[in-house]
């Protein structure tokens, strides 16, 4: 039987390098569409390069879309692609809205021109919750987003549900709460405590200047997150889920392990920086993942302390590597 083929949009991102890797291993063809920039970012699909097929397409240009899809004719489209950033929103509310907001509505209508029976996922998240109405957060939970980012995700899951409802299409919106690793962008919390950590750790900086400590977020492990992407894609009947651990932390708890894991004590080097502070907050996080763990046989595999562990450690050799 020919393998299936999958179109990934943010192919060159944390979680598009780890679908990647889990598509190609279940024997997809995998696609990757790239926008074009001044300098080559592969880092993260370096190791798989060879294996992909990488295109050129941007989800502000609906035409290269199209042609994208006609040319090779996906079964599964994953939508990662996104202005992901949530404090990068407040300054560049519009430009997120056109890629986080509208780009969806563009490659949803690709789709359902090119072939409406391509399968679509739809990267939605957990910060659309927001302002909390609810613990723990579910498929059911009332929206009440607190950024321009969250607004703009609460329009891609409407407009995703919208296809599904409007044309009949098998489109899934996927509720993930905050996902990590040692691949996850440095501006993140995580991935600046992870990284500050072993940069103090190796004498290279004395201080970590960061924002909220108290934030409490539920994180989980980006690889084990793709896994549910494919489950969802898998069902017969197109619905969408909360994926999350089902635990929450504060930014102060993973501050705390992290330093700890190297025998440093957190409140020697953090330093609050009113820069980091952002105009609204969203102060708890926390998924009720029961839908997936009962429908798609999902659950984590990663606990808190292994991330960050995980991170901490990858970031101790990568510091060491470029030292060298
Ligand atoms: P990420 O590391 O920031 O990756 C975003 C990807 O989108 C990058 O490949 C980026 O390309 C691409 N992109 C941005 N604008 C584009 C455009 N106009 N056209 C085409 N590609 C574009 O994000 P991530 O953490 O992997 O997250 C993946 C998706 O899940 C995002 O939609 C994010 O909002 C959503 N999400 C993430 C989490 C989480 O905790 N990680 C939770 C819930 C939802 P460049 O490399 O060229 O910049
Ligand atoms: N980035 C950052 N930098 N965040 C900080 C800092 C800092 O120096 N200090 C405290 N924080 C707090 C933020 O105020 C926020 O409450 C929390 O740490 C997490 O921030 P981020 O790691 O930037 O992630 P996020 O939760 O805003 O957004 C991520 O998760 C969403 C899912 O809930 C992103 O991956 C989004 O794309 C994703 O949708």
């Amino acid at each position: 039987m020919a393998p299936k083929r999958a179109l990934i949009t943010g192919i060159t991102g944390q979680d598009g390098s780890y679908l990647a890797e889990f598509l190609l291993e279940k024997g997809y063809e995998v696609i990757g569409m790239v926008r074009r920039s001044s300098t080559v970012n592969f880092e993260r699909i370096k190791h798989i390069q060879d294996k992909l097929t990488l295109v050129s397409g941007d989800l502000l240009d609906e035409v290269s879309l199209i042609h994208i899809l006609r040319e090779h004719r996906p079964h599964e489209v994953y939508n990662l692609a996104a202005q992901s950033f949530v404090q990068t929103s407040w300054p560049q509310p519009v430009f997120t809205g056109e890629t986080t907001a509208l780009g969806v509505t563009r490659l949803l209508d690709a789709v359902r021109i090119v072939d409406p029976g391509i399968r679509f996922y739809q990267a939605s998240s957990s910060e659309m919750f927001g302002k909390v109405v609810e613990v723990p957060q579910k498929e059911t939970t009332p929206f009440y987003p607190r950024s321009p980012y969250g607004v703009a995700k609460v329009y891609g899951h409407w407009i995703t549900v919208n296809y599904r409802e409007s044309y009949g299409m098998h489109t899934t919106s996927g509720i993930l709460f905050n996902h990590e690793s040692p691949r996850r962008g440095l501006e993140f919390v995580t991935r600046k405590i992870s990284h500050g950590v072993a940069r103090i750790k190796l004498g290279l900086d004395e201080e970590l200047r960061l924002g909220n400590l108290e934030a409490r977020r539920d994180w989980g492990f980006a690889g084990d997150y793709v896994e549910a992407m494919w489950l969802m894609l898998q069902q017969d009947q197109p619905e969408d889920y909360v994926i999350a651990t089902g635990e929450t932390h504060s930014v102060r708890e993973f501050c705390e392990l992290a330093f700890s894991y190297v025998g440093l004590d957190y409140r020697d080097y953090v330093v609050i920086d009113q820069r980091f502070m952002r105009p609204a907050e969203v102060d708890l996080l926390i998924g009720d993942p029961s839908k997936a763990r009962q429908k798609l046989g999902w659950q984590p595999r990663t606990s808190f302390s292994e991330l960050v562990q995980m991170m901490v450690e990858a970031d101790l050799q990568l510091v060491k590597e470029q030292m060298r």
